[in-house]
């Protein structure tokens, strides 16, 4: 069994803790101190608002699925204490100089970071671009209107540029142009489109090398919780967790 630490408990923390299985979620940490006592009380979890109480729990490893600054604030911190952490807001590594600390940090204490699959497809072998030619990556991810906040009658492009552009431009729709970033080694190019026919959120992704080309599209169901995360988000966390002690590694 691996006791897991659950930073958030939000829309994804509820999905994961319904979904316990080889891991039990033993210590909750929010900053809403009403939603963290009634989620440590409904799944049998110690409960905290103060971090450094949390992080004295002896967990495995710490599921951040809250915000980006809760990974600027407290990454860093799992790490010293010698556990692993899994990273949902990962639009927050896309701040170099704070990666590259986070790494070392990871490095000194033999711990890993985790960046789930979350709402995208394809990590796994998008990562030959750290090691053979890439001619070509872009993202084009298109949205509702409404789950972008706009108010738009008709499709329009929102942003062109480097994902590290994007990332503060529209810093709540960056987790999948930087998972991407990661996995590929580079800055990738990212288009963000609003379109008023479209229900779902959906990635396209035209990756082009040595290795041939693939085209790949998704089209996410938002989460019944919170309309800007993708439900998969939350069920590739789930399945990242079932699969942590398993001997078998598929796709890594
Ligand atoms: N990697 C991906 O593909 C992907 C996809 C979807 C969502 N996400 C990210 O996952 C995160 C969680 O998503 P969600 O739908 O569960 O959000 P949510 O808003 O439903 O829940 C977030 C919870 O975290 C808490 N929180 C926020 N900042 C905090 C902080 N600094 N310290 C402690 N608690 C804090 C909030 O009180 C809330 O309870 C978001 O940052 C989202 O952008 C990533």
């Amino acid at each position: 069994m691996i006791n897991v630490g659950l930073l958030g408990c939000g829309n994804i923390g509820r999905i994961i803790a319904k979904g316990q299985d080889n891991f039990k979620i033993t210590a909750v940490y929010d900053t809403a101190e009403a939603k963290v006592n009634a989620f440590g009380k409904e799944f049998g979890a110690v409960p905290y608002t103060d971090f450094a109480s949390f992080l004295k729990e002896s967990c495995d490893v710490i599921v951040e699925a809250a915000s980006a600054a809760a990974v600027k604030s407290h990454a860093k911190d799992v790490l010293k204490s010698g556990k692993d952490i899994i990273i949902m807001s990962v639009g927050a590594l896309a701040d170099e100089a704070f990666r590259e600390e986070l790494l070392d940090t990871a490095r000194e204490n033999s711990c890993k970071i985790h960046i789930p699959s979350g709402a995208v497809l394809g990590l796994d072998n998008i990562k030959v671009g750290q090691i053979a030619k890439v001619d070509k990556i872009l993202l084009r991810t298109t949205k509702s209107p409404a789950s972008l906040k706009r108010e738009i009658s008709e499709r329009t492009q929102l942003f062109g540029g480097k994902a590290g552009d994007c990332v503060r431009e529209f810093p709540k729709n960056t987790n999948v142009a930087e998972s991407l970033s990661l996995a590929v080694g580079k800055d990738i190019d990212v288009e963000l489109w609003a379109d008023p026919a479209e229900d779902r959120n959906m990635h396209e992704i035209f990756f082009e090398g040595e290795f041939g080309e693939i085209y790949a599209r998704i089209r996410n169901v938002p989460s019944p919780d919170n309309p800007a995360t993708s439900y998969l988000a939350a069920l590739s966390i789930l399945s990242l967790l079932r699969n942590l002690d398993s001997p078998l590694v598929i796709g890594a």
